[in-house]
């Protein structure tokens, strides 16, 4: 069987890690007797240096028929003083809302050959495994009015932070739907005690809450949240949340398992799904090898879950990153120079994990 991911590597380490990525998907997929036929796409910085435009519509609608895409990171200085539309950023929030993928799930999991190497103490950080639920395409991203104006010498800047009722509800099952296959415990943050929108967010989830009287509904602050993370991550199970907390928490949680460079995320909606690292394209080590690929690889893992619907293979790569870890194969993001540790590169992180699968 034949199945077509699209893929968009974008700029700064995308590509690197993508490759690697795709390397091992189709490894992966092989003993299954799934053939994985990618189409490449630029977007972002190399879509704006290639086409013009950091996406186009021909992508975009590439990206539709064929519903799965792997994608790695843009951004960078070279195009920081591009107006905003034709920055890197702008082919995402336009991916994100042609797909209508309002669901970002962001598993973050300490893998315990790793929990000695993280900045905060072992006996905190072993054994956390949360799912952070964030809605993707509403809240103060896309909200509008949006606007700068001139007025009375002074310069004013406007963003709008809007959720409507439907919004919250259906990213709220998703997060409800995820904790029964977990520890059914969700944990919903908001900062209600200001803001509007978050008040109608609490009770929105509160609603659907009902719903699934076998999971226990908590709810947080977000500046509670951000401590709590630290303080005792292990008491999180889902964190089900809004785009721009969202966006804040889950890089926070990232420090928990030692390095950005390990955390996949999966964004689904309208029976499509975005798959893609949580780093960013990492312009400081774009092109010295150096890049950590498992996020770029557990993205791919997850791709294989939820859009090819190929459970095992997509477990097959979750134990292969597994064990390269407990090989102690370490990019240098994540080397703390232990003995029985070794330092890899990019690519011979891929080939170790092929071997392994
Ligand atoms: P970043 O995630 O690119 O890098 C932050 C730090 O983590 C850097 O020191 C980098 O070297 C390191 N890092 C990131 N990924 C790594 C990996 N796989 N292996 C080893 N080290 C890794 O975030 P930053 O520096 O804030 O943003 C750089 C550019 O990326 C900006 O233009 C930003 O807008 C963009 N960005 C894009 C995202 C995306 O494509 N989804 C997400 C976040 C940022
Ligand atoms: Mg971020």
């Amino acid at each position: 069987m034949k199945k077509t991911i699209i893929t968009l590597p974008g700029d700064g380490i995308g590509p690197e890690v993508t490759d690697v990525a795709v390397n091992v998907l189709k490894a992966a997929c092989l003993p299954f007797d799934v053939e994985i036929e990618t189409i490449e796409r630029n977007f972002g910085g190399s879509g704006y240096d290639i086409d013009g435009v950091p996406v186009t519509k021909e992508t975009l609608e590439l990206c539709k028929k064929h519903k799965s895409v792997l994608l790695g990171a843009v951004g960078g200085p070279k195009w920081e003083n591009l107006s905003s539309e034709l920055r890197p950023e702008a082919a995402l929030l336009a991916l994100r809302r042609e797909l209508g993928v309002y669901a970002n799930l962001r598993p973050i999991r300490v893998h315990s050959a790793l929990a000695g190497a993280s900045a905060l103490k072992e006996e905190i950080i072993s054994g956390t495994d949360i799912l952070i639920v964030r809605e993707l395409t509403g809240g103060i991203y896309f909200g509008e009015p949006r606007f700068t104006v001139e007025e009375n010498g002074d310069t004013f800047s406007v963003d709008t932070m809007k959720y409507s009722r439907n919004e919250v509800r259906r990213i709220a099952r998703k997060a409800f739907e995820a904790a029964m296959l977990r520890s059914k415990k969700v944990c919903s943050v908001d900062k209600a005690n200001v803001l509007e929108s978050s008040r109608l967010w609490r009770n929105s989830v509160e609603e659907i809450g009902a719903e699934f009287p076998e999971v226990e509904l908590t709810h947080m602050l977000v500046d509670n949240c951000a401590m709590q993370l630290i303080r005792n991550p292990k008491q999180f199970d889902v964190i089900l949340t809004g785009n721009l907390f969202g966006d804040i928490i889950s890089d926070e949680a990232a420090m928990l398992t030692g390095s950005i460079g390990m955390l996949p995320s999966a964004s689904l909606g309208n029976g499509n799904g975005l798959y893609e690292p949580v780093h960013g394209s990492a312009p400081d080590i774009a092109g010295t090898g150096a890049a950590n690929p498992l996020a770029a690889v557990a993205s791919a893992a997850l791709l294989c879950r939820y859009s090819l619907q190929l459970k095992e293979a997509s477990e097959d790569i979750e134990r292969a990153v597994q064990a390269v870890l407990n090989q102690g194969y370490r990019t240098e993001d994540i080397f703390r120079g232990r003995s029985g540790t070794k330092l890899v590169g990019t690519h011979e992180m891929g080939d170790k994990l092929i071997r392994n699968l």
